[in-house]
């Protein structure tokens, strides 16, 4: 096994790499990063990680979400409240319904940067570079904007400490009030490597990243001999993988131990993303390649990015019924197997959006331009976001 380092993932390839004009700035950032304080504790990051051990036994239970992608102009608190109050009221109808601890993380602060399909798109005849997460780039279609610019990363760094004060503020006053529970945990893609790096920091012998508590490795980066799991491997913070359909069982296998080779409980969680077309073929078949490992890891399900769809006038969505199915399938297929769905991965917005098709709000194909925000993927509304959780608890119960 090779040394690893904060940047030994340079040697490897990363697929969802970025491109600066000038090198000499990035670093600059890079460094002015490295020398800013941490955002998060280590205390915080080795709780929550005996929390996930314990939702790997089914003694409590993730519920992760918010934005596909969030932005620098919504970092302002009354957002950034809105998906605390999501967390929180999703969480106590959990809590309530599977009558066990809900462990809350939000995809706040730092969730800013996204890996795309297509590096490239055509916007009015000419070709402009993917919008990649305002820590990369602007939405705005022009060449200029389009250009990744390494000053960025200082802006989501000030945005990520800001939305983490907002939320500390947050949860001592307002939601104290309303529950007993009030701890926050923060999450995002582990995607822009330079800037997860510069924030990682050793503390007593161990590395962690201090600027989130949990890290999790997309789909489109998840390679064995890749970047992104090149980096994570080293960290000490809990980490998600997340799994598509293409997933072999056996490179997962590969996968766990690489990345938990002491098998320590609560440090990955295996978030599969395969869709209500694929799960039941899929599943199984790695839930089993897992156990016959005898390794521990927490199963989450993200019930979103297997079921996105286009309209046929070319708006991204997901139905809410495919969501509700597929947590359904993953509930039967985890009780037929022996093996516990550790949490749910969504998501979600607390304002009355118009992205997902369905649900008791009956959202059609016409309503979705009614209020059709997203940069990136579609989010279920309040309502969505509540429904689904008070179904899921529903089919939970169901013998
Ligand atoms: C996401 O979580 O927004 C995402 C891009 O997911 P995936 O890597 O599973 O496609
Ligand atoms: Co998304």
């Amino acid at each position: 096994m090779q040394l690893w380092a904060p940047n030994s993932w340079h040697h490897k390839f990363n697929a969802q790499a970025i491109e600066y004009e000038s090198v000499a700035n990035l670093q600059r950032v890079v460094a002015e990063l490295s020398h800013s304080p941490p955002l998060v504790t280590v205390a915080e990051i080795d709780t929550l990680k005996h929390h996930l051990a314990k939702a790997a036994a089914g003694q409590q239970f993730i519920l992760q979400g918010g934005n596909c992608v969030e932005t620098f102009a919504e970092c302002e608190t009354n957002i950034i409240a809105g998906q605390l109050w999501m967390l929180s009221q999703m969480g106590l109808v959990l809590e309530r319904g599977l009558n066990k601890p809900i462990v809350k993380i939000g995809r706040l602060a730092g969730q800013y940067a996204k890996p795309r399909s297509a590096n490239t798109e055509i916007y009015k005849g000419t070709e402009l570079f993917s919008y990649r997460g305002d820590l990369i780039n602007s939405i705005e279609p022009s060449l200029i904007a389009r250009t990744p610019a390494p000053e960025r990363l200082l802006e989501g760094y000030h945005c990520a400490a800001r939305t983490l004060a907002d939320i500390r503020a947050l949860t001592l006053s307002e939601l104290a009030n309303e529950q007993a529970d009030i701890q926050f945990y923060v999450s995002h893609e582990a995607l822009h490597l330079a800037y997860e790096q510069a924030l990682t920091r050793q503390v007593k012998n161990r590395w962690y990243n201090l600027a989130t508590h949990f890290l999790w490795v997309g789909a489109r980066t998840n390679q064995i001999d890749g970047a992104q799991i090149e980096y994570v491997r080293g960290l000490s913070n809990p980490i998600g993988i997340k799994i598509a359909p293409a997933m072999q069982p056996e490179v997962l296998v590969k996968l766990v131990e690489l990345l938990n080779p002491a098998d320590e409980p609560g440090r990955l969680v295996l978030i599969n993303r395969l869709g209500i077309e694929h799960i039941q073929a899929k599943l199984p078949s790695l839930i089993e390649a897992i156990q016959a490992s005898g390794r521990t890891v927490s199963w989450m399900l993200d019930p979103m990015h297997g079921n996105t769809r286009l309209t046929a006038k070319g708006i991204k969505t997901r139905y809410f019924s495919d969501v509700l199915a597929e947590i359904e399938q993953a509930l039967l297929i985890h009780r037929a197997k022996q093996s516990y769905l550790a949490g749910i991965h969504l998501e979600m917005t607390a304002e009355n959006v118009t992205e997902c098709l369905g649900g008791l709000a009956g959202i059609t194909e016409q309503d979705l331009a009614f209020a059709y925000k997203t940069l990136i993927d579609p989010r279920l509304n309040r309502e969505q976001a509540l429904e689904l959780v008070t179904r899921m608890v529903a089919l939970v119960n169901t013998p």
